[in-house]
């Protein structure tokens, strides 16, 4: 059985990884803020807790210890570098083979070739300056954490979610490499699939060094 490390693990996405993860028989550790170990009591005895901020560098060194793979929630709370200086963390402390699974959303492009409407554009100006004018959080964050990873020689993926919702799974995402593909056009996916997505990353071997921006496959009829 393969042992896997999910960093910010407490959040819906993070929950969701857990349950992914356990169905497909790994063992987990799950690294979360102390204040929220008590999020995580359904999992209580099928997993590994390691409480601490997702970006202590100390706490992520002893909870990627002997695993295959690292999935992390990437989020920019803050105005203190929290994305970056996770992603650092595991990018310098996770086993040399490791698969490396980030989450982020559509506004991160890899490579400039990204199309975006207006209507998201003004959502990421919008929400960003009130976000860092209140010190909420700080998108560049995130950002920089991305550019941080896709310059990084390791085993990574960058899974970019669309507009999230609740409800139940409708299937692995579809996935495209550019926002802006007509394959895209819903722009949702079910909160669940896109964990479902981080986990299958892990034996995705063509998913290695790509960002992937995914849209859940819909309603089966
Ligand atoms: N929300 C969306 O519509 C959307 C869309 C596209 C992509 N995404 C991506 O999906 C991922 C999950 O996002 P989500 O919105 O669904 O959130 P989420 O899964 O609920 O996760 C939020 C995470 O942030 C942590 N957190 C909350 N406040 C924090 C703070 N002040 N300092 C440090 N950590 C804090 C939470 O930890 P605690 O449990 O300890 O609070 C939790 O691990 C992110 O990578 C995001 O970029 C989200």
């Amino acid at each position: 059985m393969s042992r896997i490390c999910i960093v910010g693990a407490s959040g819906k996405l993070g929950q969701y990884m857990i349950a992914h993860a356990l169905a497909k028989g790994y063992q987990i550790h799950a690294v979360c803020r102390a204040k929220s170990v008590g999020k995580l009591a359904r999992f209580k005895g099928q997993i590994s807790i390691y409480p601490g901020d997702t970006d202590d560098r100390a706490v992520i060194q002893r909870a990627v210890q002997g695993c295959d793979a690292v999935l992390t929630v990437l989020v920019p709370w803050g105005v203190s570098q929290y994305a970056t200086r996770t992603a650092q963390a595991v990018l310098d402390f996770a086993a040399p083979q490791a698969r490396l699974i980030f989450s982020c959303g559509w506004h991160i492009s890899k490579d400039g070739k990204d199309h975006y409407t207006w209507q998201l554009k003004t959502f990421v100006a919008i929400f960003g300056f009130v976000a860092r004018l209140f010190r909420i959080a700080d998108l560049a964050d995130q950002v920089r954490a991305c550019d941080t990873i896709f310059s990084s020689e390791r085993r990574w993926t960058v899974v970019r979610g669309s507009d999230l919702e609740e409800g139940p799974s409708q299937g692995l995402p579809i996935w495209r490499e550019h926002v802006g593909d007509p394959a895209l056009a819903s722009n949702l996916t079910r909160r669940t699939d896109f964990a479902l997505f981080m986990v299958a990353a892990i034996d995705n071997p063509a998913l290695i060094h790509q960002a992937p921006a995914i849209v859940g496959a819909g309603e089966v009829v």
